[in-house]
């Protein structure tokens, strides 16, 4: 697996930070998928990783992100804890990311209003990403209305919903069509010029 720069873009509110990795060791049983391992992926520049089928794409995400735990290393945020700093995560099983139970809108709200975020200021950010992805379907759908790539969109909306320090896209074209991707693709441009987020994104 090799991790390279894409896009140095001059941003005005840069508010990213940069992840450092080092000496990370993940076993799944007695196979061991990443040892001693060490990566700095810089603050504010979108970070493209690339790698075959079960490499460990997914697993670094989640070691990051802190949803599964690390046999040992350090996994350090512009020098703070994870706690300090606000992660997106755009998964790569799209299908199974939404929570079935709320419709698209209360997915795209959900990081908000379990933040304790104000219904008010709840509604004017879901509001201005619906104006940003120029959302053409119904978001008072449930997920399983909508098709995969109004799914991967109300995901990506969703992991941005907060405002990102970071934000891990994996595989999030996944389900577009050409259109679709291109479109998409812009918007987050759009959010990283604007913001300076950290973008971390897996490809195969
Ligand atoms: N919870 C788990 N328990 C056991 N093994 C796991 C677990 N999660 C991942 N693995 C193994 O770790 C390896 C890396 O998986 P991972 O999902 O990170 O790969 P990936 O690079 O994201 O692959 P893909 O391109 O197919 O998405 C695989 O061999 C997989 O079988
Ligand atoms: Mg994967």
């Amino acid at each position: 697996m090799h991790a390279f720069k894409k896009n140095e873009l001059t941003t005005e509110n840069s508010h990213g930070v940069n992840i450092s990795i080092d000496k990370l060791t993940k076993r799944f049983h007695k196979s061991i998928l990443y040892q001693d391992f060490a990566l700095e992926i810089p603050s504010s520049q979108i970070t493209c990783i690339f790698g075959p089928n079960g490499c460990g794409k997914s697993t670094l995400l989640n070691l990051i992100a802190g949803l599964i735990p690390s046999d040992s290393g350090q996994i350090l945020f512009g020098g703070r804890v994870r706690s300090d700093i606000k992660i997106g995560y755009v998964f790569q099983n799209y299908r199974d990311a939404l929570f079935p139970w709320l419709r698209a809108i209360d997915n795209i709200k959900y990081p908000l209003t379990s933040a304790g975020i104000s219904n008010i200021q709840c509604r004017l950010r879901t509001e201005e990403l619906i104006h940003q992805f120029n959302v053409q379907f119904d978001l008072n759908r449930y997920p399983y209305e909508l098709s995969g790539g109004q799914q991967q969109l109300v995901s990506i909306m969703r992991s941005l919903a907060i405002n990102p320090n970071i934000l891990f896209l994996d595989e999030p074209f996944s389900a577009l069509d050409y259109e679709a991707t291109l479109s998409i693709r812009d918007k987050l441009q759009e959010v990283f010029v604007k913001t300076g987020v950290t973008i971390v994104v897996m490809k195969k």
